[in-house]
């Protein structure tokens, strides 16, 4: 494979600016990550540590193996959501090696409302599962929750999605053969009492652990009945008499290390290593100063990818045609992956490249990285008339089909089906990342307005009134202002439409994690949809 060369001159004005732009996004978001890794108010805080309770991160350093690469997903959930009292949707999850194997944890925060499920955090417990499912590793809940947020029971506990989704979960995973393992250092109350109740193996902790269907004051309103919380549902009562649990330990640091031990006793699997990695020739700080500090000023995609992928190397597929998708092979981190990027608007030629490039892919099985910095498909008379639809649709149902791991970062703009040809959320990409300078929303922010104005326009020309100027700028401002602050990687991330946003000069090595847990598993064969020719 030849390597690409690059233009880049980082003693340009241009590299520098942006440069400098991009360290400002940065440092915002750090920012903002080390206000949600404090978890809940200080005095809660010190409340849990005066009950001998590890905070959850330190319990997930105890838990992971030293050194080891440890992805955290979505530590911004919930951000800006319930008036800010929720940080990282009250829920630790990521992927971590735990006695040499990678395992999901999912990690209540007990700081936060008791550790109780909000609709974001049932969000991200589903979807950690989601990737144990795709991925087929075990799971290791640490659990220390109140249950479901009680004054949001219709958002969070009977549709198909809700509470009971993570049981239902927790049974099918153990059926596939994904161990489900859980460490209760804290409450287990009515259905989270299920949460242990459904794992392969329990560990539960001496005077902190509990697990019951109802608490102390329930039991006293329903029955009269007067028992401590020990009494009902404590370690010692699960451990040798009802055997709901399995290891009783003194503290969260013994059931920590019987934790790891059964991990250690697991069927080891293959992880997906590579041999021999070449780094890119380019440094990948240099990404920095290749975005642009506007999301409209183009980037050439190939500068990117010479950043991200061994030795700079990329074989390219089509290079003379549809030239504003890139596609081509290139080594990630050791392993054989296809990349799509985009290098402008699609245009029919581009999508029907794009839906033959991921056939291609499916066939030889694999995987693919898209790139996405894209604004939507071209619109207009001319294009409708050569069928922009079709192709599109093409590869949007080649993308929807492709049996092989996908994985999406978005690097820049994300807009209108553009999002759905190039592997959004919705086409299951196995995980997907925002930089931070990302903007995703249905279209921009100025056409939005535009869109919205005209649309006003005509129905006041429709009543025989006459268009007001005043109406129509107030429409556009509100417009633009709505969608420049929901288009923003902030506002994605806390509804869990991503797996986090990460820093551009990471993602050669988290994609390279994410594709050694992806190839272990085998992909299955794929089935062409029909196409409309
Ligand atoms: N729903 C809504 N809010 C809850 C809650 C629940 N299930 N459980 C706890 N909270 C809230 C509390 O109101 C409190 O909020 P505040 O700080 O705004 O006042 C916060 O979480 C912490 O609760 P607190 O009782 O002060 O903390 P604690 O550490 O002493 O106890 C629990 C935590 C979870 C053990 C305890 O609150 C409890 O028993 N909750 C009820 C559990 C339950 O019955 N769940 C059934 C739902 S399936």
């Amino acid at each position: 494979m030849r390597a690409l060369t690059t233009s880049v001159v980082p003693s340009s004005d241009d590299y520098r600016s942006n440069r400098l732009h991009y360290e400002g996004l940065l440092a915002d978001l750090r920012k903002r990550l080390a206000v949600v890794r404090a978890g809940g108010p200080p005095e809660v805080v010190a409340l849990h540590k005066k009950r001998g309770k590890m905070m959850v991160r330190d319990r997930m350093t105890a838990l992971l193996d030293p050194g080891a690469p440890w992805l955290e997903l979505s530590p911004l959930a919930a951000t800006g959501l319930y008036e800010d009292q929720v940080p990282c949707a009250g829920l630790v999850t990521g992927i971590g090696m735990v006695s040499g194997r990678p395992c999901v944890i999912v990690a209540n925060d007990a700081t936060v409302k008791g550790g109780t499920y909000f609709p974001l955090t049932i969000k991200k417990h589903l979807r950690a599962q989601e990737i144990a499912l795709a991925n087929r590793l075990p799971c290791i809940y640490v659990v220390d929750s109140g249950g479901v947020f009680l004054p949001m029971q219709a958002e969070v506990f009977a549709d198909r999605d809700h509470f009971g989704r993570i049981f239902y979960n927790q049974a099918r995973l153990s059926a596939l053969g994904v161990p489900q393992i859980a460490v209760v250092m804290g409450m287990c109350t009515a259905g989270g009492a299920y949460v242990p109740a459904m794992c392969d193996e329990n560990i539960i902790v001496k005077g902190t652990g509990t697990i019951y269907l109802a608490g102390p004051p329930l039991v006293k309103a329903a029955t009269g009945e007067e028992v401590t919380a020990e009494e009902l549902g404590g370690a010692d009562l699960h451990t040798r008499r009802s055997g709901v649990s399995d290891h009783l330990a003194n503290d969260d640091q013994e059931a920590i290390e019987i934790c790891r031990s059964i991990v250690d006793t697991l069927p080891r699997r293959p992880m997906g290593r590579r041999q021999e990695i070449e780094e890119p020739l380019y440094p990948a700080e240099d990404l920095y100063g290749l975005m642009p500090s506007h999301p409209k000023q183009p980037v050439e995609i190939r500068e990117i990818i010479a950043r991200l992928v061994d030795g700079s190397r990329f074989h390219e597929f089509k290079a003379r045609y549809g030239h504003t998708l890139v596609c081509g092979f290139a080594r990630w981190m050791g392993h054989l992956v296809g990349i799509i990027g985009n290098n402008g608007v699609l245009l029919s030629e581009a999508a029907l490249k794009g839906a033959h490039f991921v056939q291609l892919c499916a066939q030889r099985r694999i995987p693919i990285v898209f790139l996405q910095n894209i604004t939507g498909f071209m619109v207009g008379k001319e294009y409708e008339a050569r069928g922009i639809i079709k192709d599109g649709a093409k590869m949007v149902q080649a993308v929807a089909t492709a049996e092989v791991p996908m994985f999406t970062v978005v690097i820049g703009a994300s807009h209108g089906a553009g999002n759905y040809a190039m592997c959004g959320r919705a086409y299951e990409p196995r995980f997907l990342f925002l930089w931070p300078n990302a903007r995703m929303s249905v279209m921009g922010a100025h056409q939005a307005a535009q869109v919205l104005v005209t649309i006003k326009h005509q129905q006041r020309v429709r009543e025989g009134a006459v268009p007001s100027e005043e109406e129509a700028r107030a429409i556009y401002e509100a417009t633009v202002a709505q969608y420049e602050r929901e288009s923003e990687p902030f506002f994605s991330t806390a509804r869990l439409w991503d797996d986090g946003i990460i820093d551009p000069v990471e993602t050669r090595a988290i994609l390279g994690f994410c594709l050694d847990l992806a190839v272990a598993v085998p992909s299955r064969r794929s089935h062409p949809p029909v196409f409309r020719m």
